[in-house]
């Protein structure tokens, strides 16, 4: 029987060792895990990826297997030197600073490259050990760019689908990187390779035609005798799922707790994993700037911010950390009262539950990455708001600001600007708070998760019948 494989570097599903040495298994934070983790299921659908740990043995490893395979997961084992390499080195020390135009941040070594090179074709490997040519593989983001190629090299008649979660840099920036057309070639091995934005597309369409040298004709290049396709494919949230989360009884008890602790102040929510592409450190100055321009609002706003650990072995993570931790206590030392904490920060994950109780309880979200594929958090910010109350700030370098227009949209980068317009959210009228929420409902609505996996798949589909006729 068809079905499709999904393969992405880390599963839904985090593994890690407890102090006691016991394994936990927890749901994986990010958008690529969070979005495809309620989907893939359906049918005989297959996920293989990295489960976040390194086996000990034989044994450990066929236990994982085991429990994995009971959720339709597959998982690949990355050895210490492999997550050093790979994981840490080109996937997050080059490319991704990279395309998050950090390009000052990113490393060019070999050796990180040749582990890039090494841990696709381990990943190859464990595809074809259980593809049969007649199923869909679904390739995701920048940790495998090369695995398409891989694959269709050994299937050639494959149906191969690639999307990326990250943005896509204009060409003057990929073309800093020296492995750029080993890249490019790799990721052309799909039939149809998917970008959140028009923009991403675009970059991406201007690097093939400057690297490869292939010319596309309305999104469509023809390379070594086959079609491939390239489009923007917007990635939507499981709405009802959110929906139904903020209308849930713990969700609603949780809240009243939150909201007794808090006091009767508004509240500003940001929810980000540790990252310099999500502009914390100057949401923070921001928020500094704020409580000194409008002191009217001190002791009467305060900013829940949850900062999820990310990638912490990566030595700008670590220098971000402690940049906030910095930032954080010299906001709260400055204007905190003994009734009142300017900034209440967590450094650690939340289940649905807490993250709807804060999406609910927030007066404002503050969502401003320098850059950002898409951001999910503000959509189920959107979500969760069943009484349409409630305002979002997003950064125009977020893929979602093409899609919520309705938001309130900065420029992260003009703190001034994003300074007026927390003040701006604050002082919204319920009205003109419901009639913007109403229609970024209605879009998120529209456009969920389903709804993207079904254009994806139908688009994937219609690239295979054009290449049979070729
Ligand atoms: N998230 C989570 N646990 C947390 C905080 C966040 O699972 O404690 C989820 C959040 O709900 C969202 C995802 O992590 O679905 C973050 O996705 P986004 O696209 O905003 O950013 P990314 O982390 O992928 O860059
Ligand atoms: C982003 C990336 C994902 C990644 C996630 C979490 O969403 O697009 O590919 O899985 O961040 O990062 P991590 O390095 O922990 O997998």
């Amino acid at each position: 029987m068809s079905r499709t494989i999904i393969i992405s570097n880390r599963l839904p599903v985090k593994i890690s060792r407890t102090a006691e040495g016991e394994l936990s298994f927890r749901p994986s934070e990010g958008g690529l895990a969070t979005g495809l983790g309620s989907i893939y299921k359906e049918g005989d659908n297959l996920w293989i990826g990295w489960p976040g740990i390194h086996f000990q043995d034989e044994e450990e490893e066929s236990f994982v297997k085991k429990e994995l395979l009971k959720e339709n997961m597959l998982p690949v084992d990355l050895t210490t030197e492999e997550i050093k390499l790979y994981y840490e080195g080109f996937s997050n020390e080059t490319l991704w600073p990279t395309f998050h135009y950090f390009n000052q941040y990113a490393l060019y070594k070999k050796s990180y490259w040749q582990s890039y090179e090494r841990v696709n074709q381990k990943f190859c490997d464990a595809v074809l050990a259980v593809a049969n040519p007649d199923d869909t593989i679904w390739v995701h983001d920048y940790q495998l760019l090369l695995l398409p190629d891989l694959i269709r090299d050994k299937l050639p008649h494959v149906s191969i689908g690639f999307f990326l979660h990250i943005p896509f840099p204009s060409f003057e920036v990929f073309r800093l990187l020296p492995w750029r057309r080993q890249l490019l070639d790799g990721v052309l091995g799909a039939d149809l390779i998917g970008f959140h934005t028009y923009d991403d597309m675009r970059h991406f369409l201007s690097a093939v035609s400057r690297i490869c040298f292939l010319s596309n004709h309305h999104g469509q290049i023809t390379k070594d005798g086959r079609i491939v396709e390239i489009d923007a494919f917007p990635m939507g949230i499981d709405y009802d799922k959110y929906a139904r989360s903020s209308a849930a009884p713990e969700t609603l008890s949780r809240e009243v707790k939150y909201r007794t602790s808090l006091g009767e102040v508004k509240l500003m929510l940001s929810i980000d994993r540790l990252d310099y592409s999500k502009g914390i450190a100057a949401r923070l100055q921001i928020f500094d700037l704020f409580l000194e321009k409008y002191p009217q609002y001190q002791g009467k706003v305060s900013l829940l911010m949850v900062v999820v650990p990310s990638r912490d072995s990566v030595d700008k993570y670590k220098d971000l950390k402690e940049e906030v931790d910095l930032l954080v206590g010299r906001v709260n030392g400055k204007y905190g009262s003994v009734n009142w904490t300017p900034i209440h920060y967590f450094y650690r994950s939340f289940p649905l539950e807490d993250l709807s109780a804060f999406y609910r309880i927030a007066d404002v979200a503050l969502v401003t990455p320098m850059r950002d594929g898409m951001n999910l958090v503000c959509k189920e910010f959107v979500a969760s708001k069943l009484d349409q109350k409630g305002v979002l700030i997003l950064s125009e370098m977020a893929g979602a600001s093409k899609e919520l227009s309705e938001a309130i949209i900065v420029n992260p980068n003009d703190k001034h600007q994003v300074r007026d317009a927390i003040k701006k959210a604050l002082e919204m009228s319920e009205d003109e708070q419901v009639k913007h929420m109403e229609i970024m409902q209605a879009t998120l609505k529209k456009f969920n998760i389903h709804h993207w996996v079904e254009l994806f798949m139908q688009r994937l589909d219609e690239v295979n019948q054009k290449q049979l006729k070729m």
